[in-house]
């Protein structure tokens, strides 16, 4: 498909099959070579996936209209002990397909050494791109993805772990109850999938010190004046991405308002449009909220 002129077909056609030049690829090869605490094997596994997927939307419809498909999501839907593990492969590949390091380095320029952070739903995105001397706390509602205390004590030797945390961050005052105690909160491409944003957003507003960060990054809404097509499709599909990624509301909240009205300075905060990526991951909203 790459010999076709992508100019000639509509964004989001073009997306599906120009998202992931081989360039990318290596630079995204690159990128988890040098941030996941995963083996090799697994990110060998991972970045064959994510490009085979990214580039074959046939592949994709194939899957999704097979027969395997639904009762494997229907039944994570309703077994959580299954639904956690097909969660797991799921989030695995989809953060493989995002690729936005260079947003994440920009968002993460702001930080200085030896700061107190906490990272909601950490993965493994953002340990390399920290400062030396972080104080890292991670909260992870899903136990299979859970970073690794010794992994990250020999790849990334300047960061301090002080906390692995298992928890839900809508209800995170059973394992952190004490406020006003971290300079940073990350919190990346997580937000979407919390159930209760609302009630999450102000307890990362309760966790932070007075002037402390917000480091946000989240999928939000195309453009309806901008990206009409792009709009719409996602309007129309967002049903099916919810059922599909077990509730994930990326593309689908309103993310500026939601930190805004939670006591936040949002002037550090704005939206960016990337057509290198796959659709529906193309309309970011980021950057750092300062509690007020
Ligand atoms: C899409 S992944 C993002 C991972 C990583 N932050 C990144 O940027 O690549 C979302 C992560 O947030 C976790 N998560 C979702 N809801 C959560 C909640 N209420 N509390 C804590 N973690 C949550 C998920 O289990 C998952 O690991």
């Amino acid at each position: 498909m790459t010999g076709f002129s992508v100019m000639k077909y509509p964004l989001i056609i073009r997306d599906f099959f120009d998202s992931s030049t081989i360039e990318n690829q290596r630079s995204n090869w690159f990128f988890l070579k040098n941030t996941s605490c995963f083996t090799r094997k697994t990110m060998a596994l991972r970045t064959i996936i994510a490009h085979f997927v990214s580039k074959n939307i046939f592949f994709l419809v194939m899957v999704m209209f097979s027969g395997l498909f639904w009762p494997i999501i229907t039944l994570a839907h309703f077994s959580p002990s299954f639904g956690r593990y097909y969660y797991a492969i799921l989030i695995r590949v989809f953060c493989s397909i995002e690729d936005d390091k260079t947003l994440r380095q920009e968002l993460f320029a702001c930080l200085q050494p030896n700061l107190r952070i906490l990272e909601v739903g950490p993965l493994d995105s953002s340990l390399g791109l920290l400062p030396k001397g972080s104080k890292m706390t991670t909260l992870e509602l899903n136990p299979l993805l859970q970073i690794k205390r010794d992994q990250v004590a020999k790849m990334y030797p300047d960061i301090v772990i002080e906390n692995i945390l298992v928890g839900n961050i809508e209800d995170v005052r059973q394992v952190l109850p004490q406020g006003n105690c971290f300079d940073v909160i990350i919190c990346t491409h997580v937000v979407c999938c919390i159930k209760n944003k609302e009630k999450a957003v102000k307890e990362m507003h309760r966790l932070l010190k007075p002037n402390g960060r917000l480091l946000f990054l989240d999928i939000v809404m195309y453009d309806k004046k901008l990206n009409p097509l792009s709009f719409w499709l996602q309007r129309l599909l967002h049903p099916l991405h919810r059922f599909v990624t077990l509730g994930c509301r990326a593309g689908g909240y309103d993310a500026e308002a939601l930190i805004s009205r939670n006591e936040f300075d949002v002037s550090g905060l704005k939206y960016t449009f990337d057509d290198s990526k796959p659709f529906p991951y193309q309309t970011y909203y980021y950057g750092s909220g300062v509690k007020m």
